[in-house]
């Protein structure tokens, strides 16, 4: 079976699916492995290395795609620069892996099933303990939650640590934490290594005690939300979002610098800082918005850039983990290749449709779109 991993066409796009070092484990298993030329190049990855380690290189992305019985990719398929879409390139039959959310992109799922393929989606993994290998999304908002502190720092025009100095005592900068799943925590563990004070809070209870275990302080707000079988939060009524609002605006105006990761899945992220809120924060204080590409925590985020409003920095930054590509890749190659063997037997793919991690993350398979939201998203027909 041959496993293609071609070069990522996405603007600003510097991540690969596999890196040299993940190759091996699939020859072990019986995989042919085909690598496009210069596809690791962005990620500080040479064509030779990947030749070194046993990938066949191809030169021409259309024969990379013809010649794949799976592509192994970051970002989704797409239209490549000379008008072709990747979705086309591939032989009927054949299988996709990447990060991909179906029910935003109706389009895609029907090009993929009109195609025969079968697509799975790395950013549909469950969150169990068996697929921990596999869970692209936590290692990649691992990383993001890590930068944005770093981000904060850099934009922020004083220090993270209290410092007694001869000239003066600097106090420490007061970091809150909006949403603390894989992101928040790490957001916290990294403002706290920089010296900084941190609160933080996540309609999630349960997660009180790992804020707490990080030296931060969990604020106390009347909302709360259940947790699903998954472990994610359900989302909130808009009385419940107003009152989350309401109760969190001394605490925002208090705070130097906003980190904030809120998401509820399959939902626009929920608004937790209103342009009246930022309005009352003290200037030079900074917020990094993650959730910028689900339309943003802050009522002011523009993703992928950062403005200023009332003095108040507000970065809404998008592909984080871009901006890391040689770790990023490891860590992408590392999940992507654990669930692709997953579904490999004697090297062949042999997806179990019984098994959760398959199901949960299969879009369509062999040309028929199985993922029920995706396929309701596909008959209303929204873009
Ligand atoms: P996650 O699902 O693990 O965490 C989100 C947290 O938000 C959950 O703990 C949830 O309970 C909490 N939450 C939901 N509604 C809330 C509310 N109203 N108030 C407070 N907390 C609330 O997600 P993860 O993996 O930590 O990602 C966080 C965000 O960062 C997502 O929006 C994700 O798309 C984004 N992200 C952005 C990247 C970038 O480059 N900008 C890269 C990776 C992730």
């Amino acid at each position: 079976m041959k496993v293609g991993v071609p070069r990522e066409i996405a603007p600003g796009e510097r991540r690969v699916a596999l890196v040299p070092a993940a190759i091996d484990r699939l020859i072990k298993a019986g995989l042919e492995v085909q690598v496009e030329a210069g596809a690791g190049e962005a990620a500080f990855h040479t064509t030779r290395e990947y030749a070194d380690v046993g990938a066949r290189i191809l030169p021409d992305p259309a024969v990379l795609y013809g010649q794949s019985d799976v592509i192994l990719k970051v970002r989704r398929l797409q239209v490549t620069p000379d008008g072709a879409h990747e979705a086309d390139l591939l032989p009927s039959g054949a299988t996709v892996v990447s990060l991909f959310v179906p029910d935003d992109d109706p389009d895609l799922v029907a090009r993929a099933a009109a195609r025969g393929l079968s697509y799975y989606s790395m950013d549909l993994i469950p969150r169990i303990s068996r697929a921990q290998p596999m869970d692209a999304r936590s290692a990649m908002s691992t990383l993001a939650g890590y930068k944005a502190v770093l981000l904060a720092a850099d934009q922020y025009g004083w220090l993270f640590p209290m410092l007694s100095t001869a000239a003066g005592t600097i106090p420490p900068a007061k970091v809150l934490v909006l949403g603390v799943g894989v992101a928040g925590l790490q957001a916290i563990a990294t403002a706290r290594r920089l010296g900084a004070v941190v609160s933080a809070f996540d309609v999630r209870p349960q997660v009180r005690q790992e804020v707490e275990s990080l030296g931060a302080r969990f604020l106390t707000i009347d909302v709360q939300s259940e947790q699903d079988a998954s472990g994610y939060a359900r989302g909130l009524s808009e009385e419940q979002e107003r009152r989350q609002r309401e109760q969190m605006t001394a605490f925002v105006r208090d705070a130097d610098i906003v980190i904030t990761t809120a998401l509820v899945p399959g939902r626009r992220a929920p608004v937790l800082i209103t342009a009246d809120m930022v309005a009352q924060m003290k200037p030079r204080s900074v917020i990094v918005d993650l959730a910028g590409e689900q339309g943003g925590n802050c009522e002011w985020t523009e993703p992928g850039k950062t403005v200023e409003r009332l003095g108040v920095t507000i970065m809404g930054p998008v592909n984080i983990p871009s901006m890391m590509p040689t770790l990023a890749s490891r860590l992408y190659a590392r999940t992507i290749s654990s669930f692709l063997l997953n579904m490999v037997r004697d090297g062949a793919l042999a997806p179990n449709p019984n098994d959760p991690i398959v199901a949960e993350s299969c879009v369509v398979r062999a040309g028929e779109v199985v993922r029920a939201t995706a396929a309701a998203a596909l008959t209303r027909g929204i873009r």
